[in-house]
């Protein structure tokens, strides 16, 4: 454990602080590190910015102390941006922007088209197509000319390979995902334009898929500009083929952000397995940095005490760099090292 700023001369750390304590100010920032290595680091992060207390200063100084990105976690989604079909709501997302504003961070759109985190109402529009120009041209010009990138499509592929069947797929046709790039590009001409999947971080059917789709998107001049792999890994399920694929990616002319990083572990955990968490943590950074045109390593959160994980994997947890009292784990130390060439 690292002994923090409270830690007087001699004395132990206490297991599990009262009141965490947080910054370790014998470390240099992640964020500065990364500038040095030549990328970014980010987190996800919302609902952290609705603790009151203790939780919420510890969640904002370290955010705003470590990272240089920041991606809304649900803010930007499409039920929480646009509920009904003429009613549009930025005030969450829009004091996101400022909080990173205020603490030179940039923000990664997340995520315009998905087929999960729909409100009901799409399901009696009157026009699929109409709703999702609508969204995309309203959200996008919102956000234009203050964001790093937007996901534009999120998970438009099944495991296999094949197109994954969703209310736009159905409604719409293939097409949809090209009607959003273009209609994303329309409405901000500089944004970068993601496309976002999880289970494609190595070589495999569903990676080639998204690949042939850039290659064509590229070849008919579809407006792409990278490819984000999500990188929700189960402990030791870091692909080996990662930077060949990232290597693949950015060989076709586009840029490549690991958006979504988590590395689960079989709860509770034990120091082996929390090991094996660094030694993954450190791969990804590692592969990332090893290419040019990988630009950015965003983790899905870094506080165990706020993860998506273990409500959507029963039995794992513990995926994060901070374990639930914000004291960093062998993970962090990874980063750390990985991003400081170590
Ligand atoms: C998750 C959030 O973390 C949860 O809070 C929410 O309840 C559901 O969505 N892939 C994505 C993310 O692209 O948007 C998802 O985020 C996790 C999987």
């Amino acid at each position: 454990m690292t002994c923090l700023a409270a830690c007087g001369g001699g004395e132990s750390p206490p297991a599990a602080p009262a009141v965490p304590v947080v910054l370790s100010a014998d470390s240099i920032p992640l964020r500065a590190l990364a500038q040095q290595a030549g990328i970014r680091i980010g987190s996800a992060g919302d609902r952290g910015f609705r603790w009151t207390g203790t939780d919420g200063s510890n969640f904002r100084a370290i955010l705003s102390r470590e990272f240089s990105v920041l991606t809304p976690e649900n803010d930007m989604k499409f039920d929480h941006v646009h509920p009904a079909p003429t009613t549009y709501y930025f005030a969450g997302a829009d004091s996101l922007v400022t909080f990173a504003q205020q603490n030179q961070m940039s923000v990664r759109g997340h995520t315009l088209v998905w087929h999960q985190q729909l409100p009901s109402w799409v399901n009696s529009a009157a026009s699929a197509q109409s709703a999702l120009v609508d969204h995309i041209t309203t959200v996008v010009g919102h956000f234009k000319g203050k964001l790093l990138a937007w996901d534009v499509v999120n998970e438009a592929f099944n495991d296999d390979g094949t197109r994954r069947s969703t209310y736009w797929s159905d409604h719409i046709g293939p097409s949809y995902i090209e009607l959003a790039f273009r209609t994303a590009r329309a409405a901000d001409p500089d944004v970068p334009l993601f496309y976002n999947d999880y289970n494609i971080e190595g070589l495999g059917s569903k990676s080639d898929s998204v690949y042939a789709m850039v290659k064509d998107f590229l070849a008919r001049g579809v407006p792409i500009n990278g490819v984000g792999l999500q990188s929700h890994f189960v402990v030791n399920g870091v692909p080996s083929t990662l930077g060949a694929n990232i290597a693949r990616f950015v060989a076709l002319g586009i840029k490549v952000h690991i958006t979504e990083l988590d590395v689960r572990v079989p709860t509770p955990s034990t120091s082996v397995s929390l090991a094996a968490q660094a030694q993954n943590y450190h791969d990804v950074v590692a592969a990332c940095i090893q290419v040019k045109g990988c630009e950015l390593v965003t983790m899905w959160g870094f506080t165990d005490k706020d993860s998506w994980v273990p409500g959507t994997f029963p039995g794992f947890g513990e995926a994060l760099p901070w374990d639930a009292f914000f004291q960093q784990k062998p993970a962090f130390h990874s980063v750390y090292d990985a991003l400081a060439g170590r």
